[in-house]
């Protein structure tokens, strides 16, 4: 059987302090990434690294992304990255509605809006959705209803066959291995994804949308989650500042 390319991204959030650092995670990633051909490999170091990192490096095998973007093309915004500023230091992802950017203050309208102008500017939108807890009454579904539907308003479906859904449960980032989501929570979450993906715009945007799971992925989890989890990759914190973890995950990934 013909194995699905899987998609890994390794978000490093607000670290590590120095570029001498990011520069050594980033060669042990490196020097084995290129071996998992069945995998794309994704590194989102803060934006500072990036173009440094980028430059240097020679292969092929590694993607770059940002951890968020500005949605105004250019002009008097102090502190903001542009999609264009990423794209010309070799971004082709960026993360778009992280919820340590959302508890930051982010909303669901500037997310779609970012959205909307990294695909103009050839960036792939990986789009956190998720929720912060899991009530018995299943309101943690229609949040996530409610946050796919605003995330994804007015996009045309050509485009959203290019956004990759990050599902990233809140309570389960930041955490241990076996703190993540179980396989089978995991299942019915993704099939619930496709289901408002589908419900909302077609029958193909439904079944071929990737979706990655994000939150306390290690090691030790990633296969269970990866072969009865439904999904088709991971967004990785904690595991992808260590090369070592990052490298064993991406090779599991590899396997399946
Ligand atoms: P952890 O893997 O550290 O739980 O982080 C998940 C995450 O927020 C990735 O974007």
């Amino acid at each position: 059987m013909k194995k699905v390319k899987k998609l890994v991204i390794g978000n490093w959030k607000q670290n590590p302090s120095t570029h001498t650092d990011a520069s050594e995670i980033f060669k042990g990633i490196a020097k084995k990434a290129h071996t998992f051909t069945n995998v794309t490999t994704v590194v989102c170091p803060p934006f500072v690294f990036i173009d440094k990192l980028s430059a240097g490096y020679s292969g092929s095998s590694i993607y770059f992304g940002g951890q968020d973007v500005s949605f105004e093309k250019s002009g008097a915004h102090t502190g903001e990255i542009s999609a264009a500023q990423l794209y010309s230091i070799g971004c082709d992802y960026v993360i778009i509605g992280h919820s340590e950017r959302r508890a930051a203050g982010e909303r669901d309208e500037s997310v779609n809006k970012k959205i909307k102008i990294a695909l103009e500017h050839k960036l792939t939108p990986v789009v956190c959705i998720g929720e912060s807890e899991r009530d018995s009454h299943g309101k943690y579904l229609s949040h996530l209803r409610n946050q796919i539907a605003k995330a994804l308003k007015g996009v045309k479906e050509k485009d959203v066959l290019q956004v990759v859904i990050a599902y990233e449960p809140i309570w389960a980032i930041g955490k241990t291995g076996k703190d993540a989501i179980t396989p089978q929570k995991l299942h019915e979450t993704s099939l619930f994804i496709r289901r408002v993906l589908l419900e909302t715009f077609s029958k193909k945007v439904g079944m071929s949308v990737t979706i990655l799971y994000g939150g306390s992925v290690k090691p030790m989890n990633a296969r269970e989650l990866l072969e009865e989890g439904e999904v088709s990759g991971f967004l990785v914190g904690g595991a992808s500042l260590d090369a070592g973890q990052f490298i064993s995950i991406l090779e599991t990934a590899h396997n399946i």
